[in-house]
Formats: C-alpha cells, sequence, structure tokens
C-alpha cells in the first residue's frame, strides 16, 4: 500500500517536472528558432559535406521575413516582396523591365473544392510574361488544359508550386474562391 502512493507520488512529480521543463522551453525558445530544421537536419543536405558550413542556416536567413503559415519554408513570400524585404530579379537578362498586369483569372474546373484564383499582379511582381506564355500557359483564358494531376506530377502551376512558391498541399491558397462568391471575381 505505502509503496504504490510513493510511486504515485513521484510519478506525479515526475510529470510535474518534465511539464515544468516544457513551460520553461517554450519560454526561452522564439518560436521561429523552431520551426526551420537545421541544414544538417533536414533530409536534403548531406549532413557531412564541408559546404555545411559555409552556408546560412534557414532560421538565420527565414525568421527575418513576414510570416507566411506553417507549410514549405513558412514565409509570405509575396508580402515579402511587396514590403522590399527582398528584390528578386525577374529574369537572367537583367536589363529586362518588368511589365505589371494586375487582371485575374478564374479557374472553375475544380470539382467540389472552391474556384482557383490566378492573380497576374502577384506573379508579374516576380515574373516576366515569358517565364509563364506560351511555354505553361496560353495567352487566353481557358486555352490550357489545367488538372490537378498536371499539376501535381510538375506541369501548369506545378512548374513552381511546390518547387520554388508555396507548396501543393496549402490547397485554399489557390482554391480560394467559394462557388457561391465567384461573381465578384468575373
Ligand atoms: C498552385 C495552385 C493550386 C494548389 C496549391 C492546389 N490546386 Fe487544385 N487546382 C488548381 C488548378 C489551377 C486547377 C484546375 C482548374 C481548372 O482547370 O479550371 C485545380 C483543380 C483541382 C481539382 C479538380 C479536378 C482536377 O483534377 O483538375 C481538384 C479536385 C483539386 N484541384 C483539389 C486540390 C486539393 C485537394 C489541393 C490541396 C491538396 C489542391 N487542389 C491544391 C490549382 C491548385
Ligand atoms: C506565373 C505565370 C504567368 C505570368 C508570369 C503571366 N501570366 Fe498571363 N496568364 C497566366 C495564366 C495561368 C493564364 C490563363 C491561361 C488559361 O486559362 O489557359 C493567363 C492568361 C493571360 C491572358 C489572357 C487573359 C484572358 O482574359 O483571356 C493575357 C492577355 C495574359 N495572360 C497576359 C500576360 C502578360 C502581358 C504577362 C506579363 C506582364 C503575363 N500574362 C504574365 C499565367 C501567367
Ligand atoms: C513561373 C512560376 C509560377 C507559376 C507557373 C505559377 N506561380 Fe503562383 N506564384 C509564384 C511565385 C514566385 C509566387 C510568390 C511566392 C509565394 O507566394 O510562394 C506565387 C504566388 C502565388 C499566389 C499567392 C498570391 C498572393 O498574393 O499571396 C497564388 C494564389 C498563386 N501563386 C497561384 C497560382 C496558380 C493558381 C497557378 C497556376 C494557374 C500559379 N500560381 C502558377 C510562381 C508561379
Amino acid at each position: 500500500m505505502m509503496k504504490k502512493t510513493n510511486t504515485k507520488k513521484n510519478n506525479n512529480r515526475r510529470i510535474k517536472s518534465v511539464m515544468m521543463t516544457i513551460v520553461v522551453l517554450l519560454a526561452v525558445q522564439p518560436l521561429s528558432a523552431e520551426s526551420w530544421k537545421k541544414l544538417k537536419d533536414d533530409r536534403l543536405h548531406d549532413p557531412e559535406a564541408p559546404a555545411l558550413e559555409v552556408l546560412q542556416e534557414p532560421t538565420e536567413a527565414l525568421s527575418v521575413l513576414p510570416p507566411g503559415g506553417s507549410a514549405g519554408n513558412k514565409v509570405d513570400w509575396a508580402k515579402a516582396l511587396r514590403d522590399d524585404y527582398i528584390q528578386p530579379r525577374a529574369q537572367i537578362d537583367k536589363d529586362a523591365k518588368l511589365e505589371q498586369l494586375d487582371t485575374n483569372i478564374l479557374f472553375k474546373e475544380t470539382g467540389d473544392q472552391p474556384y482557383v484564383l490566378f492573380p497576374h499582379k502577384t506573379h508579374t511582381e516576380w515574373l516576366e510574361c515569358s517565364n509563364c506564355h506560351e511555354k505553361i500557359f496560353k495567352t487566353k483564358a481557358g486555352e490550357t488544359p489545367v488538372t490537378m494531376l498536371g499539376i501535381l506530377s510538375g506541369e501548369y502551376c506545378g512548374v513552381c508550386h511546390g518547387a520554388v512558391a508555396f507548396p501543393l498541399t496549402d490547397c485554399i491558397r489557390c482554391h480560394s474562391v467559394p462557388i457561391d462568391q465567384a461573381g465578384k471575381f468575373q
């Protein structure tokens, strides 16, 4: 009987001390430092590679940029560009000037998922037209046979999304227009 109570007490004490440790860890550890893996642990880089010593750690590089949810590299890149955190080059030829276009394309072959809103604005803030026309997309709405399977296989939007832009698991960032609210975007 005695023994049982002692074990219980010990267990309670142990649980309390674990809880305290977690509380202390959460308090001292900024969230951002926890959310990016070190290069040596990311299972993409060779942990033995000498280059790891000269590469910047993601936490150091990305924690200063506007946060963008929990997917991908957790940065809101569109905001980072708008707020002047970064000044990327629109294409290899540095003298090419960037033309901006502020039109939306609404994709409606989405089954029971919300419609997909493609904003030219965000894209042409980054990318010169020839990155997409006519290699990836026709220059006429509804002419490109875009499907989700194609996207998941790295075609259409998937040339960039899931590779260099936010990942395909972020469904609602593309499927952002509820079917009954399509009127606003047409
Ligand atoms: C990068 C943008 C993007 C992301 C992210 C995305 N989709 Fe799509 N999805 C599209 C586009 C574009 C279409 C094609 C619509 C059209 O042709 O009218 C589409 C089509 C679809 C369709 C219709 C059937 C088909 O095969 O074309 C379904 C269902 C779908 N998506 C589900 C999803 C789900 C679930 C996710 C998240 C796991 C997702 N999508 C993520 C852009 C995206
Ligand atoms: C990131 C890719 C991307 C970039 C960059 C891009 N577009 Fe587009 N554009 C699209 C997509 C997607 C469509 C729709 C194609 C479809 O539905 O088949 C489209 C359609 C169009 C259309 C037809 C619209 C309509 O209503 O029929 C025009 C015009 C156009 N783009 C012009 C431009 C110009 C000019 C630029 C550069 C300033 C540009 N686009 C940059 C992806 C892009
Ligand atoms: C040539 C590369 C490229 C292609 C192709 C492309 N995107 Fe993007 N997209 C980007 C980049 C770069 C960004 C900005 C970085 C980010 O948000 O990850 C972006 C951002 C976005 C955003 C966020 C807009 C915002 O203001 O936050 C949406 C939505 C989007 N793309 C949808 C699509 C859809 C739908 C397609 C296909 C019809 C598509 N994109 C095709 C490169 C591309």
